[in-house]
């Protein structure tokens, strides 16, 4: 062991090592089954898999542009237009980026300064506090309400200070499985109209949406669409999360300052899968049906829970089921999770870790991205707890 002798002074002083790798690395050590981590156990498609091959083979294996390569920016932009009806214009509103994550750490690098104030609804995906708080913002907690998890307009309303220089939102949320509405998307307009106020809208499961109904991006409101940086991820449409490979669209000038961040953060990204993702994303064949292929995978999941005594809070997107065990035990989130993985063999993860002060309801997200035998294994497991 090596070790730096100077004083460190933490840039993110409390951040503990993820809750993902924590309950997965239990998991492995229990032979626990793992739904925990939210990835699919279920192969990529072989026609996208040799498409890549061909690419390298073909030598698409050097850098590629900045901004991403200018068929897969046209792909981006030509499914944005089909499915929401607006017209990003390719070579300077959108940009091809190391995952979803990456282009959310970039878009806040590139617009939050010291003490500028970034809203931000718990639970949250673990990625935006650290990323405001390591570009010297602060972090404006608005509380989802539940049982539903809806946003209360009227707190977010007393938030807005003339320092708040953006707000964070994710439809369909992690870890909740609630979407926003129609209504929502006017609060937020009615909100930020007369600000200057950004909108970062994190929209990675944006085909992961159940029972037909539409999916609200910011990009179906030209007025939200004006002020919105909106974020996609190939690893949760196609089910490739290990490729880390995603998008972000804005308006141009929003974009260019996007840019010039990016350039110094990864500069660019993998060639020869967005060579492949160019092809892929053409047919919308490939993507149209992820909604109806996990929401019988829900069903699959929750139908088999019917008897059990947790309680299901209904999941309306992503692939996160979460499970209420208030009528099992009133033991802390952390507690009864790690006791669910070395009593029973079932990994999930606390709600309470994606709140900045563990606020503590008693219930657990489960991924159902997972084989029909693995989800009847853990439901069978779960009716007996
Ligand atoms: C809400 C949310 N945003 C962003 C990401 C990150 O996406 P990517 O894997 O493409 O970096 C995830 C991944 O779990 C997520 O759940």
């Amino acid at each position: 062991m090596i070790k730096f002798k100077g004083n460190i002074i933490s840039k993110l002083p409390g951040v503990e090592t993820s809750i993902f790798a924590v309950m997965s690395g239990l998991a492995v050590k229990h032979k626990a089954i793992n739904l925990s981590q939210g990835f699919p156990d279920f192969p990529v498609s072989e026609k996208l898999i040799s498409a890549i091959h061909k690419k390298m083979t073909a030598g698409f294996n050097q850098y590629a542009p900045m901004t991403g390569i200018p068929a897969l920016r046209e792909q981006i932009v030509a499914k944005a237009s089909k499915t929401y009806g607006i017209d990003y214009n390719a070579e300077s509103e959108v940009t091809v980026t190391a995952g979803g994550t990456q282009a959310l750490f970039t878009a806040i690098s590139a617009f939050v300064r010291e003490e500028d104030e970034v809203i931000i609804f718990e639970p949250a995906y673990d990625s935006y506090s650290p990323a405001v708080r390591l570009n010297g913002g602060v972090v404006k907690y608005a509380q989802l309400r539940l049982p539903d998890y809806h946003i209360d307009w009227q707190e977010v309303a007393k938030m807005v200070t003339n320092r708040t220089r953006m707000i964070i939102i994710n439809t369909p949320h992690n870890p909740t499985g609630s979407i926003l509405s129609e209504n929502d998307m006017k609060e937020l307009h009615k909100i930020t109209k007369k600000t200057d106020i950004i909108i970062l809208s994190d929209e990675v499961y944006e085909h992961i949406i159940f029972e037909d109904i539409k999916h609200q991006s910011v990009c179906a409101y030209p007025e939200l669409a004006e002020r919105s940086l909106v974020v996609g991820s190939f690893g949760k449409t196609f089910h490739a999360t290990g490729w880390k490979i995603g998008f972000v669209l804005g308006p141009e000038n929003l974009m260019s300052e996007f840019r010039k961040a990016h350039q110094f953060n990864v500069f660019s990204v993998n060639t020869p899968i967005q060579h492949a993702l160019a092809d892929f994303l053409a047919d919308e064949e490939n993507y149209l049906h992820l909604g109806a292929f996990y929401q019988q995978k829900r069903d699959f999941f929750t139908d088999r829970l019917k008897n059990a005594r947790f309680k299901i809070i209904p999941t309306f997107g992503t692939y996160f089921q979460l499970l209420d065990y208030s009528a099992i035990s009133d033991e802390k989130e952390m507690d009864f999770a790690k006791r669910l993985i070395t009593e029973f063999g079932i990994a999930s993860v606390p709600v309470s870790a994606f709140y900045q002060k563990k606020e503590d309801n008693k219930i657990l997200r489960f991924c159902f991205a997972k084989g029909e035998k693995t989800l009847e294994k853990a439901a069978t497991i779960l009716c007996k707890i």
